[in-house]
């Protein structure tokens, strides 16, 4: 499969058919999230359900399982020798872009999940049609606990399970810390946020809006590491 993934794209660029793959698909589910978008902003709150929710989760399943298989990005094994411009463009243009676009994944991945739970909580049905709900919305302290204690034991059962295949590292153990501060941090967010946003529907358009312009920023910086990479400064690999 990772053999599979490092043959030519099929964009006829630099790129491998992994770094095509994973472009084209950016490509389609942000074209997916717009047209979602569009049809919350028409009231057409069926179709967007579906759109979001249907595109999340395949934009979920094919990026884990992609990044599962292709492990870190390329850069990170490669360094400086993938990239084929000069050691300035490198370090204040392209490393900057690349850790912005990195931490948006990061922020949008969490954001993906978080918004398909929101949009069901704060949904309700008026005479048959879907509709978000006027009304409070808000996660007592104690589910908060239960949610975060359910995370802590996945991401436990995770790392022992990783650990048994491919042995102990420290860096594996930071990731899996990482992953946990994370999900702390979300929480913590988000008892800040409703806070802010007490109202569900408020909560649900306001975040909604502020997702959708995280993805719309990731699709610009994500293709411009493309263009630069496999385009105009093609390293290395290719
Ligand atoms: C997963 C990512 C999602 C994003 C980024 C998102 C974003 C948005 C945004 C921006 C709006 C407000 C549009 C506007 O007024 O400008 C909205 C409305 C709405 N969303 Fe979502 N949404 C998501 C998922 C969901 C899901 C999974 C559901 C249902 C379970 C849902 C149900 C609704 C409903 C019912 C509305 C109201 C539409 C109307 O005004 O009639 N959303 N969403």
């Amino acid at each position: 499969m990772l053999e599979w993934l490092k043959q030519p794209g099929f964009f006829g660029t630099h790129a491998t058919l992994g770094a095509d793959l994973s472009q084209l698909m950016a490509t389609l589910f942000t074209g997916l999230f717009v047209i979602g978008w569009v049809q919350a902003r028409r009231r057409a709150a069926d179709r967007h359900h579906w759109l979001m929710l249907g595109g999340m989760v395949a934009m979920l399943a094919f990026f884990t399982s992609y990044y599962l298989f292709r492990q870190l990005g390329v850069l990170a094994v490669e360094g400086k020798a993938g990239f084929g411009g000069s050691q300035e463009l490198y370090d204040h243009v392209f490393i900057p872009l690349l850790t912005i676009h990195i931490i948006l994944v990061v922020i949008g991945l969490v954001m993906a999940i978080y918004m398909i739970v929101l949009g069901f909580r704060a949904q309700a049905f008026l005479n048959g049609k879907r509709v978000l709900k006027d009304a409070l919305l808000q996660t007592s302290w104690a589910r908060i606990g239960t949610i975060f204690g359910g995370v802590i034991a996945v991401v436990l059962l995770l790392f022992f399970a990783r650990v048994a295949t491919a042995g102990f590292s420290t860096r594996k153990l930071m990731v899996y810390l990482g992953l946990l501060l994370l999900v702390g941090i979300v929480l913590a967010v988000e008892i800040a946020i409703q806070r802010i946003w007490p109202n569900g529907e408020r909560r649900h358009r306001a975040l909604g809006r502020f997702t959708m312009i995280i993805y719309c920023i990731l699709f610009v910086t994500g293709s411009t590491t493309y263009t630069m990479l496999y385009i105009l400064f093609p390293g290395k690999i290719g």
